[in-house]
């Protein structure tokens, strides 16, 4: 008996031995397709190809694609365990023509497939075709020999498939499986089609129109082929099993849940283990695919999915959480051909338990206070609205969820009196932000939230995605077209652009849609609604339309490793210098980055130089980096560091890197753990080299360090070690010994500046008017001097000096640099009738200069320029005459 894995290994290399290209599954959130929630089908990848927009080296193509219908246009949740044949993850799989070969190629592989590899008996094999589409029904009866009886015409769109309400579309034709007369229900188009019997297993979509946006239909630029096969169907089929969930790989799942509830696989409780099996499916390839449980849009549906299947491991007795001990089993199941499961075990167990711990908190109140509200209610009737919604609000329960606990009491939920009730909180919840003073140009974007609900970011995993433009306001009005040159802010559904947040600037990259394109230069969010601040800068860009969205990814990649390294230094620091190290800022620029903490005094060159070298210890350690969801309790349980002051909600999203023996996190030895919404890199290994740049105080108590990383940092680097070999140059000199030769120099310098003043000083007092024998004026003995070459630091020592070579009289010096500086003495014999300080004010009056200050016997000043200096001398030699 085949696997689920044999079978879809014989799928692929059957297509792959007929030359198609086998293309591995795209992500469960599709990049190129904004109106989708997720990927539900094998075509969606390929969209752009079909349409001619896109080619590939390769013209036919064969996958295995994850597919996940559960929120959005395609919605099987509802019905998942309860039915042999719904799932809300399945896989499909598919072959693929992009203008290669068409019908008449498309169904002999189906058929050959089918019956030969397979060995499917044709007898038990009908389709059905479009009503108008001759053309398959002969390739039909000549491929396969089909008799007419087995060919039947369907008018109806089950045989016109569509991508959405826009792309590419036409007719196809169903391959049907007759289980036979022993299980009720009757063929295609007959009225009791939807019975067990006739199941269909394989879909062949003959693509040839692209439907487009005015409702009108044009033909694609070649005709092609887009087929799907779910392989729990084919499956089960080849099993000989009526029931998906009677599989090899689903019977393990569902062993698995038995095994760890404690409960018996096929009794009672086989619908939960269903339930269960199948939740866990998608819940770990959505994780796996980088969605986490939130209250919006994506992870809003992730978490119904994940607490609709807590709710059945509950109803199976278990006291525990149990989801994430699962996992193993499907990485066991399904690692092989998904690798990227085994490589998010961690994550995906992680999210389960932390989701299952804290559901677990309101689960059981929340289901008192449900038994309560029936017991009240008349045989049969409603749920009151207001009470889902208080199930909804206070207990975390989802409207699904409470809406299938009701199921197995026969009864629902009064849907209109929930979103009610869901309008009335929206609205108080707006009347208090109303009332916060916050500007009122901000209503704009509290309207479109309201209206669009936030901007689903899907950046941490990608960095291009299509969007639909659901706003371009200019200024601060809405308009439909913004045109080259204009100014906007574009809002979209998705985006994988990063609003500027705690610390991270925002991304900087460019938006196009059919009719223009526009740069986006700066990345905010408000009210949950993410505003790109961008420049139209060709053509013309419409509200309504699809575009897609690419973030600038040299400068992105640049603000990952400055980012992570942010988290590096913060530990760093912590460890070095001590745990009252908290963040107090941080700025995470493609540049640069800088940080600002809780430290009373400057590094030192020690210190800076040991936290440099812890960080790029944890780079070369190149780690990986991981988020997880969890209660700011819970992180903070694990010794995340969280900003000082800060405001958390329900839920934080925690990064982790580094491998430590002394460090913390749920395993006691992650190195770093922070409380951040920003993005990372995914091995500490990308940030390449760190090195601080500097450290100043940035307020009282608060210092900042700057630094630079990966080519930024080793320019810096080769920048000074560059500068030093050119200063060893210089020196004549070798670069290790450049700080000891230039003390030496500055030594030197000192001795030789001391020197050249004294040479000065000596060459003032040598020869000329400095020994020539002092004027008498008034009967005092005065020497007056100007002093070229000297300054007038040097002027009180020579003032000394000459007041000691005539005894006794009055002294005025005049050093003539580029600053002027007088200087008078007078001998202590005189300065009872004689002042200095008189003196120097006259002196330099008549040099542009005022005031002079000192004592009566030595009193300095300065002066513009020593034109005026012989003016100078007679006016002190005028006051020495009284
Ligand atoms: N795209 C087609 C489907 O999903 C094959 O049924």
């Amino acid at each position: 008996m085949p696997s689920l894995n044999d079978i879809r290994s014989t799928f692929l290399n059957y297509f792959g031995q007929n030359d198609h290209e086998i293309v591995a599954s795209s992500p469960l959130v599709p990049r190129n397709d904004p109106t989708l929630m997720f990927t539900a089908a094998g075509m969606v990848q390929f969209k752009n190809l079909f349409t001619g927009v896109e080619h590939r080296d390769y013209k036919r193509a064969t996958t295995a694609q994850k597919c996940v219908r559960a929120g959005g246009k395609h919605n099987d949740l509802d019905n998942v365990g309860y039915t042999a044949r719904h799932h809300t993850f399945f896989e499909m799989l598919g072959n693929f023509s992009f203008g290669d070969y068409f019908k008449e190629d498309a169904i002999p592989f189906a058929w050959n497939l089918l019956t030969r590899e397979f060995g499917i008996d044709k007898n038990r094999l009908l389709v059905t075709v479009y009503h108008t589409d001759d053309e398959a029904v002969e390739i039909w009866k000549k491929a396969a020999g089909l008799p007419d009886d087995r060919i039947i015409r369907i008018a109806t769109d089950d045989n016109f498939w569509s991508a959405g309400p826009t792309g590419p579309c036409g007719p196809c034709t169903e391959i049907f499986y007759d289980h036979g007369d022993h299980i009720p229900g009757g063929p295609p188009g007959s009225p009791d089609e939807d019975g067990d019997r006739f199941i269909e297993i394989w879909n062949l979509v003959f693509m040839q129109y692209e439907q487009m946006e005015d409702g009108s239909r044009r033909d694609l630029p070649n005709q092609s082929i887009d087929t799907g096969m779910g392989l729990e169907r084919i499956g089960a089929l080849l099993q000989g099993k009526h029931d998906n969930y009677d599989t090899d790989l689903f019977r393990a799942l569902i062993e698995a849940s038995a095994h760890a509830t404690n409960t018996d696989p096929d009794g009672p409780g086989n619908i939960h283990h269903r339930v269960i099996a199948d939740h866990l499916r998608a819940t770990s390839f959505l994780i796996a695919d980088g969605v986490l449980p939130s209250n919006e849009g994506r992870g809003y549906v992730l978490r119904r999915i994940m607490r609709r299947a807590m709710r059945h491991a509950h109803l199976l007795g278990a006291g525990d959480p149990v989801m994430h001990r699962l996992v193993p089993a499907l990485v066991n199941q399904m690692g092989q051909p998904y690798p990227e499961l085994g490589l998010a075990q961690s994550t995906i167990q992680d999210t389960l338990l932390s989701e299952e711990t804290r559901f677990r908190q309101t689960l059981d109140r929340g289901l008192r206070l449900l038994d309560d509200e029936l017991s009240r209610l008349p045989e049969g009737g409603e749920l009151p609205g207001a009470a889902a919604f208080k199930l909804y609000d206070t207990f975390g329960f989802p409207l699904d969820l409470t809406q299938d606990a009701l199921r197995e009491k026969g009864r629902a939920v009064d849907t209109a009196g929930f979103d009610v009730a869901m309008q009335e909180q929206k609205t108080r919840a707006r009347a208090a932000w109303a009332g916060s003073g916050e500007t009122a140009d901000a209503a704009i974007w509290f309207d479109l939230a309201e209206r669009h609900g936030a901007t689903e970011f899907l950046g941490y995993d990608t960095e291009q995605t299509e969007g639909q433009i659901l706003a371009v306001i200019a200024g601060s009005d809405p308009i439909k077209t913004a045109k080259k040159g204009e100014a906007v802010q574009i809002v979209t559904n998705q985006t994988p652009f990063y609003a500027e947040s705690g610390g991270q600037v925002g991304d900087t990259g460019t938006l196009s849609t059919a009719t223009g394109k526009a740069r986006v230069i700066d990345t905010r969010r408000v009210a949950g609604v993410v505003i790109h601040f961008s420049e139209v800068t060709e053509g013309e860009i419409s509200s309504g339309s699809g575009a897609v969205l690419t973030v600038d990814h040299d400068r992105r990649a640049l603000i990952r490793g400055n980012h992570s390294a942010t988290h590096l230094l913060n530990e760093a620091l912590r460890g070095v210098l001590g745990d009252h190290v908290a963040q107090r800022g941080s700025l995470n620029a493609p540049d640069r980055l800088r940080f600002d903490f809780s430290h009373g005094k400057g590094l030192t060159l020690a210190e800076i130089a040991e936290v440099e070298r812890q960080v790029n210890g944890f780079i070369r350690q190149n780690a990986p980096v991981t988020t997880r969801i969890m209660t700011p309790d819970d992180a903070r349980a694990l010794g995340a560091q969280a900003l000082f002051g800060e405001k958390y909600g329900d839920e934080v999203r925690v990064v982790s890197m580094g491998r430590a023996d002394t460090g913390k996190g749920s395993d006691g030895q992650t190195w770093s753990v922070e409380l951040c919404g920003g993005t990372h890199v995914a091995q500490t290994g990308e940030i390449g080299l760190f090195v601080a740049t500097g450290d100043s105080a940035s307020s009282a108590g608060v210092r900042r360090i700057e630094a630079l990383t990966g080519a930024a940092a080793l320019d810096y680097l080769m920048g000074q070690d560059r500068r030093l070999a050119d200063t060893a140059i210089a020196l004549k000199s070798q670069a290790a010994d450049v700080p000891d030769r230039v003390r030496a120099l500055l030594e030197e310098r000192k001795a030789l500046a001391n020197e050249v003043a004294q040479l000065r000083r000596d060459l003032a007092m040598s020869g000329g008017a400095a020994q020539d024998a002092p004027k008498q004026v008034n009967g005092v003995n005065f020497v007056a001097q100007v002093l070229n070459g000297v300054s007038g630091k040097d002027l009180p020592g020579l003032i000394d000096a000459q007041k000691a070579r005539i005894g006794s009289g009055a002294v005025l010096l005049i050093a003539a640099g580029d600053r002027v500086a007088v200087a008078a003495g007078v001998t202590d014999d005189l300065t009872g009738r004689l002042s200095a300080v008189d003196l120097v004010r006259v002196a330099v009056e008549q040099m542009g200069g005022r005031g002079g200050g000192g004592r009566p016997d030595m009193a300095q000043g300065g002066a513009k320029d020593a034109t005026n200096a012989d003016a100078a001398i007679s006016a002190a030699e005028t006051l020495l005459k009284g």
